[in-house]
């Protein structure tokens, strides 16, 4: 219309005006109070950051008071990083997800490889959803998961991988920038600050920095329905079951190898056989060398034969060690630091960056 408005018209706008502004010095008023499923639906995440050339770098821009986690033994590392979110580790049994519950958490987002217990979780009136992210950043199709999640499933959020430290706080990040509309400066802050996110994943932090975050009408168009377990193929989930024997055999091998009181269970002998095993699967399947960069590294298949082949000894290490032969606790300590090197060996050139 290209004429003015008749004057009745023009005075209904200006009270249209008024209503806004009303309506706008509500909202306001409302910033400060628990947030709702209705003042979520309006935010608008912040655009990428420009000219960043170290993400990591830039989580130091901003600086946060220190601040320590919640830690328990069936729950460590936690964050409440807003009302809406909360980044954590991985929770222990009945305890742990119970202790979720109590946060008032609805849904808990695991984005490692290990299929979670959802039937555990269900029983505390917890949904599990497992979106399993990389370490070298959180590619598209995860991206479009995790935000579809947020915007569509029922808060708060307890965000999780094994640790709570690096690729969980990243997607916590990630619901901060969503739901909370925060910074993305504060958003990588407290990935550093807080949480303790390592420098050497910086394509996590770059996702928090740069990369811009799916509208709302992407994520409602994109198909999925939020599976409780992500099942991936063979490689994958041989190097998830690698790191649970992993994890258990250097905390043995932190207390000189003796039996922990507090988990009489473990046995460092048949851990170390185990992670034989896992890593013999990683040989044996078929898609080992489909990294993401998809380059073939010749050394590749060598540190996997190598490092099946430590765990293989040092499971004779451990053996002789119950034998209490002489010398076998060094042995085994140091063919587990051996091992050790191969891991990070393999994942600096595959998997971190
Ligand atoms: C020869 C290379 C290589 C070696 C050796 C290796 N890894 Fe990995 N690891 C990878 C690659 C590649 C990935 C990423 C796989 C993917 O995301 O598809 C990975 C992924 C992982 C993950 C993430 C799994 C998840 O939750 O998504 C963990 C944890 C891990 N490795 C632990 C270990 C430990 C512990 C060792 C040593 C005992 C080890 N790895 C040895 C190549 C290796």
């Amino acid at each position: 219309m290209s004429t003015p408005a008749p004057l009745p018209l023009r005075r209904g706008l200006g009270l249209l005006g008024l209503l806004g502004l009303v309506w706008g010095a509500l909202l306001l008023a409302g910033c400060g109070a628990e947030p709702t499923r209705e003042a979520e639906a309006g935010v608008v995440p912040p655009p990428p950051l420009e000219g960043v050339e170290s993400a990591y770098a830039h989580a130091a821009t901003r600086t946060l008071a220190p601040r320590a986690p919640e830690d328990h033994a069936d729950l460590h590392h936690v964050y409440r990083l807003s009302p809406n979110i909360y980044s954590g580790a991985e929770p222990h049994g009945e305890a742990g997800l119970r202790r979720i519950a109590a946060y008032g958490v609805r849904t808990v987002i695991s984005v490692d490889g290990k299929a979670p217990d959802a039937e555990a979780a269900a029983r505390h009136g917890l949904r599990y959803v497992h979106i399993p992210i990389q370490y070298k950043g959180i590619r598209p199709d995860e991206l479009l998961r995790l935000v579809k999640a947020f915007r569509e499933l029922e808060g708060p959020f307890y965000l999780h991988c094994f640790h709570g430290v690096h690729r969980g706080p990243a997607a916590a990040a990630v619901g901060r920038l969503v739901l909370d509309g925060a910074a993305r400066e504060q958003a990588l802050a407290e990935m550093r600050q807080y949480c303790g996110t390592s420098g050497k994943y910086e394509g996590l932090y770059r996702v928090i920095a740069s990369v811009p975050m799916p509208g709302p009408a992407e994520t409602a168009a994109f198909e999925y329905d939020f599976p409780a377990v992500h099942r991936f193929g063979g490689f994958r989930q041989a190097m998830v079951g690698v790191s649970r024997h992993f994890d258990h055999l250097e905390a043995l091998a932190g207390r000189d190898w003796a039996a922990d009181p507090e988990h009489p269970d473990l046995n460092a002998e048949a851990e170390a056989r185990q992670m034989a095993q896992a890593f013999a699967e990683t040989l044996t399947c078929g898609d080992r060398l489909c990294t993401e960069s998809g380059d073939h590294d010749p050394r590749f298949d060598g540190w996997l034969t190598q490092s099946h082949e430590l765990s293989r000894l040092l499971a004779e290490d451990l053996r002789a060690l119950a034998r209490k032969e002489e010398g076998a606790a060094a042995r085994a300590s140091e063919r587990f630091v051996a091992v050790r090197r191969l891991c990070n060996e393999c994942h600096v050139q595959h998997r971190n960056e």
